[in-house]
């Protein structure tokens, strides 16, 4: 008889891959996906604790499961991801559900199959929280989801402590795979068909620092020279540690997307400071006429927080006219959310949430109306668009240009993997309508 398993996924890209090794994990095991979470055997929560509403998202979900899992007695819940690997929030998870069966953390997630075998074989809960840095697995094998697009890790953890952030805590100190076997995984998808290539770090620019293994604008332009047609992506960069000879690689290898995601946090220096970002913003708009001197139609993206202890009105000001000069392709925008343990938690000068509110509501106001004056200047023009997927209630097929902007269309037949010339018709926001040309 087929056995199930289903996997609830928060937060960030890094994530969604890490559910394709849990994925491929459970495949190896003999489970199969399934669409409902009723009907799994193993329930898997990959968990997110960058912000407080994805922790109480997951924390809302695995509750629900408690009459599931009364029915379902055989059922498998288990729970990882960085909110397991807060430092006890383990043993509250355990206490506030005592039916999830395994708690690993991020570091231990390539021993889940050893965990979910511990628990059939008659084992109690098991809670496996590795703290430190974990080791480097090598021998991943994902299950991808995402065709024509493939993620790679190229480093874990991070070593940059921006005061609001929790990640470093719970990934711990930034470390490199090597890059023999990130050129090798990256031929070896290609081959496989996979169109774009998105290598992952949370700061890319700092990849083997302090290791005699290649740069990482080595490691792109030797990714970028394997024979074939794909897009190479990467995400995300530091704006500390961008430099102008990752401008130059760029400028330099058509394969390599010009579009580059550099988030900024804020327009103020008082904040920036404060955040411990160690850029100002004169330095930020500088590395961004950098970028611009190798790559002018560069397409550049950010991540901006509203409401850090102590914005001021006039702070938040310079944060729209920062979005104003830069000119932003498109951006994340969040609701600064307090993380125990972090430095900025304690610090003085909390924003009351309906400045918060406010805040964020003319930010995004902002963006919508950059972006939708970027998109209007794509109405009449063809681009080239790679197919990602189909949309069933449109009836209409997706994808993106190498900029990143989202193009719908009409095909009678399969289109995904396929590179495209697609005449834009209309501009609705964000998103792009057109038909395909054929040549
Ligand atoms: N509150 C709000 N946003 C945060 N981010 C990280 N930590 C927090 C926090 N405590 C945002 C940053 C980062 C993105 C991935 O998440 O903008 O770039
Ligand atoms: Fe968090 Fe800063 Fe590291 Fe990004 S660079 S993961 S925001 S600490």
């Amino acid at each position: 008889m087929d056995k199930f398993y289903h996997i609830t996924t928060y937060g960030c890209q890094m994530n969604v891959h890490e559910s394709e090794k849990i994925a491929g994990i459970l495949s190896s095991l003999g489970y199969k996906s399934c669409e409902n979470i009723e009907d799994a055997d193993i329930a898997v929560f990959n968990t997110c604790c960058i912000r407080e509403n994805a922790e109480n998202h997951a924390f809302g979900n695995i509750g629900m499961l408690k009459k599931l899992k009364a029915k379902k007695r055989d059922m498998i819940i288990a729970v990882g991801g960085c909110l397991t690997q807060q430092i006890g929030k383990a043993d509250i998870l355990h206490k506030k559900f005592p039916y999830v069966d395994i708690i690993f953390g991020t570091h231990n997630l390539n021993k889940l199959a050893e965990y979910i075998l511990k628990r059939q074989g008659g084992k109690k809960t098991v809670i496996e929280i590795e703290q430190g840095n974990g080791e480097i697995c090598e021998e991943d094998k994902p299950l991808r989801t995402s065709y024509p697009n493939a993620w790679i890790n190229i480093t874990y953890g991070c070593n940059n402590f921006c005061s609001y952030c929790i990640v470093p805590y719970v990934r711990g100190r930034e470390r490199s795979r090597r890059s023999e076997n990130i050129i090798a995984e990256a031929k070896s998808l290609i081959a496989e068909g996979y169109k774009e290539i998105t290598l992952l770090g949370q700061n890319v620019n700092s990849y083997n620092n302090g290791t005699d293994d290649i740069s990482f604008p080595e490691l792109l332009t030797s990714i970028a020279n394997i024979n074939g047609k794909f897009r190479l992506r990467f995400m995300t960069s530091h704006p500390k540690d961008f430099s102008a000879e990752l401008a130059e690689v760029i400028a330099g290898n058509a394969k390599i997307c010009n579009n580059v995601h550099l988030p900024v946090q804020s327009g103020s220096n008082a904040v920036l400071k404060a955040m411990n970002r160690r850029y100002t913003r004169e330095e930020y708009i500088k590395k961004i006429e950098t970028l611009k001197k190798y790559v002018p139609d560069c397409a550049i993206t950010t991540d901006l927080i509203v409401g850090f202890p102590g914005e001021t009105e006039q702070d938040f000001e310079d944060t729209l006219s920062l979005v104003r000069e830069v000119g932003f392709s498109s951006a994340f925008t969040f609701v600064y959310s307090k993380r125990n343990g972090t430095v900025a938690a304690n610090m003085e000068n909390q924003i009351p949430e309906d400045v918060s509110k406010d805040r964020i509501m003319r930010l995004v106001e902002l963006i919508n109306s950059n972006t939708r004056e970027q998109s209007l200047k794509y109405v009449g023009r063809t681009v080239e668009i790679l197919c990602e997927d189909y949309d069933g209630k449109r009836g209409l097929y997706l994808g993106r240009d190498e900029y990143g902007r989202m193009a719908y269309f009409e095909s009678s037949t399969n289109v995904i993997g396929e590179f495209l010339n697609v005449k834009i018709k209309s501009a609705n926001g964000v998103s792009l309508a057109g038909e395909i040309v054929k040549d």
